[in-house]
């Protein structure tokens, strides 16, 4: 069967993405160093153990397995500690994208679909965030993605990369089989601390500013389920082989929620009460960031089923109550 490359295999996305791959008749081959994912979520293919900054594991395991595409999932991902060390985030996601795309091109493959993130647009409010926007990020997350997006530009025009980039808004969910799903240790994420707190596993949620100008005070995002995320994915794997060049697609849905609506939300998904607490704000959050974009449904034939917001929790809260907890 054909294979994939998923780099972040083990981690949250890229585990769905593998499930995604192999229900459409690809082998997803896992390449994670495991810093942050977890072995037991490769479940899916074969799973390869290395780090994107060693040069020649990556040639050795392109050579093995000659994959036709890159999912390029690996990636350190919090925007918070962004702020605190960017040495490490231009260390670990540039270069090692640097050292992927090198060995891919060396190899022959020449098709790479990339993680990307609206943290790419930065702080720019009441603007529609589209795939023309200007790109001014705010934090060296969101800095360090665009540097990726500047390489892969930079890669078709000298070795013929191409690429299908996509622009992630806020991803939640998990897999409604709850054979995967998210666990980050530790857990940075709005929607699996807000379900630790309303099961008592931390003592509140605290909400991170409350001054925003927005109605109510609170950051607005946009949230995608990550089964519709991933299948964007798999269209995009089809794109490559159907089309010249490469592209860009927003994966939102083009609705905003703030904090305080999504805590409401899983107030009545759960049927329990969600301790918060109201503190200062995070350094690096944008005020709001909403898709203003259709083009993934117009142009690849993206169809999202899942990404309303009472269905995100519920699998999420599914997945909380049953997933692998144990790690
Ligand atoms: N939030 C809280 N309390 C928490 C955690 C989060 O109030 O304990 C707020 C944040 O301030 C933000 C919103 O909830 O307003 C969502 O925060 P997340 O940490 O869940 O997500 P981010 O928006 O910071 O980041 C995510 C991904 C990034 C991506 C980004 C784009 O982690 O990879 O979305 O917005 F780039």
């Amino acid at each position: 069967m054909t294979k994939i490359l998923v780099t972040g295999g083990a981690g949250y996305i890229g585990s769905h993405a593998c499930k995604a791959l192999a229900a459409a008749g690809y082998t997803p081959v896992t390449f994670d160093n495991l810093c942050t994912g977890w072995q037991d979520a490769v479940q899916f293919g074969p799973f390869e153990q290395g780090d994107l900054l060693d040069r020649p594991r990556l040639d050795e395991v392109f050579k093995k397995h000659q994959p036709v595409a890159v999912m390029h999932f690996a990636a350190l991902s919090q925007v918070g500690e962004s702020m605190i060390d960017p040495g490490k985030y231009w260390r670990n996601n540039v270069s090692g994208s640097l050292n992927l795309i090198e060995a891919a091109a060396a190899a022959g493959c020449l098709n790479i679909v990339f993680s990307s993130t609206c943290a790419t647009y930065g702080d720019q409010d009441n603007v529609v965030l589209d795939e023309n926007s200007a790109q001014y990020p705010v934090n060296s997350y969101g800095a360090s993605k665009r540097a990726i997006e500047d390489i892969l530009e930079n890669f078709e025009a000298s070795h013929g990369v191409k690429s299908v980039i996509f622009r992630y808004f806020n991803v939640a969910g998990a897999d409604p089989d709850a054979q995967v799903g998210e666990f980050h240790q530790p857990e940075t994420h709005l929607i699996p601390l807000m379900l630790d707190a309303i099961d008592g596993k931390r003592a509140a949620l605290t909400i991170f500013g409350t001054d925003y100008d927005t109605p109510d005070g609170t950051c607005i995002r946009d949230y995608v389920h990550v089964c519709d995320l991933v299948d964007a994915h798999v269209l995009g794997i089809k794109w490559l082989e159907d089309n010249k060049g490469s592209r860009v697609f927003n994966l939102g849905t083009g609705n905003g929620f703030s904090v305080r609506e999504v805590v409401d939300n899983s107030r009545s998904v759960t049927n329990r009460d969600v301790p918060i607490v109201e503190g200062e704000r995070r350094p690096g959050d944008c005020t709001r960031l909403v898709s203003g974009s259709s083009r993934a449904v117009t142009e690849l034939g993206w169809a999202p089923t899942r990404s309303d917001m009472a269905t995100m929790i519920a699998d999420a809260w599914r997945w909380h109550q049953n997933g692998h907890f144990d790690r």
